[in-house]
């Protein structure tokens, strides 16, 4: 059988990162994980119980009552976020929850509570995890990270062209707005930040179709496998 890997894709605001390590996790077989939708399940229990997260004693007591899964819809071929048994897919998405998930996420007691999980779910190998500190904090030692960059416009154009089609009533310029400030957020915080890891592969989408750059990252899958397969045989 085929060695395992992990594959760390990391990155800004809707650049993409999210349809690639889900495509990729198909191809291959693997689990999918987005972390993103985890740090936004629970901005949203959070929200939903006017719990102030920089109340540090609220904060560690609603952790306990937070379980995040996910589970799987043949229909769309999507695993979808659940919320202490709750699809909770659509409503993570929203911009409500978007303009709030930042200073969440800079929580170090937040983070901590969703690394271990993603930690475990990432023991077996197999998986693919897209997210801001895949590579640097959740697996450092991922057989392949992918940092991906996208022009900025493109990005916002996609993310908006997104929630519309989700029916969400949004511009253009909360859109435009909501990535910059997370992507300056999450990049300046102390709290493991966004930065490309010293080993990651950086691919950049600007002009690519979701086909091409699923085809370059699969390609670079299969390069470390055998090259790790060789490795173990010597
Ligand atoms: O899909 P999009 O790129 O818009 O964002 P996401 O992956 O759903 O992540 C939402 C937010 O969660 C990010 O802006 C970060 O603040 C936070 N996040 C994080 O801090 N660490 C991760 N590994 C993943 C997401």
């Amino acid at each position: 059988m085929e060695l395992k890997i992990i594959v760390a894709v990391d990155g800004h605001a809707s650049c993409g990162k999210s349809t690639l390590a889900r495509q990729l996790a198909k191809r291959l077989g693997y689990t999918y994980i987005d972390s993103g939708a985890m740090y936004r399940a629970v901005t949203l229990y959070l929200l939903d119980n006017h719990i102030d997260f920089r109340d540090k004693p609220q904060l560690l007591d609603a952790l306990k009552h937070i379980t995040i899964t996910f589970r799987y819809n043949p229909d769309t071929g999507i695993p979808e976020t659940m919320l202490n048994g709750k699809a909770v897919e659509e409503e993570i998405r929203s911009m409500r929850i978007s303009n709030e998930v930042s200073p969440v996420s800079a929580d170090k007691d937040v983070r901590a509570f969703l690394v271990s999980q993603q930690q475990e779910m990432g023991k077996k190998k197999g998986i693919t995890m897209d997210g801001r500190d895949i590579g640097t904090v959740v697996f450092p030692h991922a057989e392949l990270k992918i940092f991906l960059t996208s022009d900025e416009h493109v990005r916002a154009q996609r993310r908006f062209e997104e929630l519309q089609a989700k029916g969400m009533s949004v511009t253009m310029e909360e859109v435009v707005h909501n990535l910059e400030s997370r992507d300056y957020e999450d990049s300046h915080r102390v709290a493991s930040p966004l930065y490309k890891a010293g080993d990651a592969v950086e691919l950049d989408n600007t002009h690519l179709t979701e086909d091409q750059q699923l085809e370059f990252a699969y390609n670079l899958v299969k390069e470390k496998i055998s090259e790790l397969e060789k490795s173990v045989k010597i």
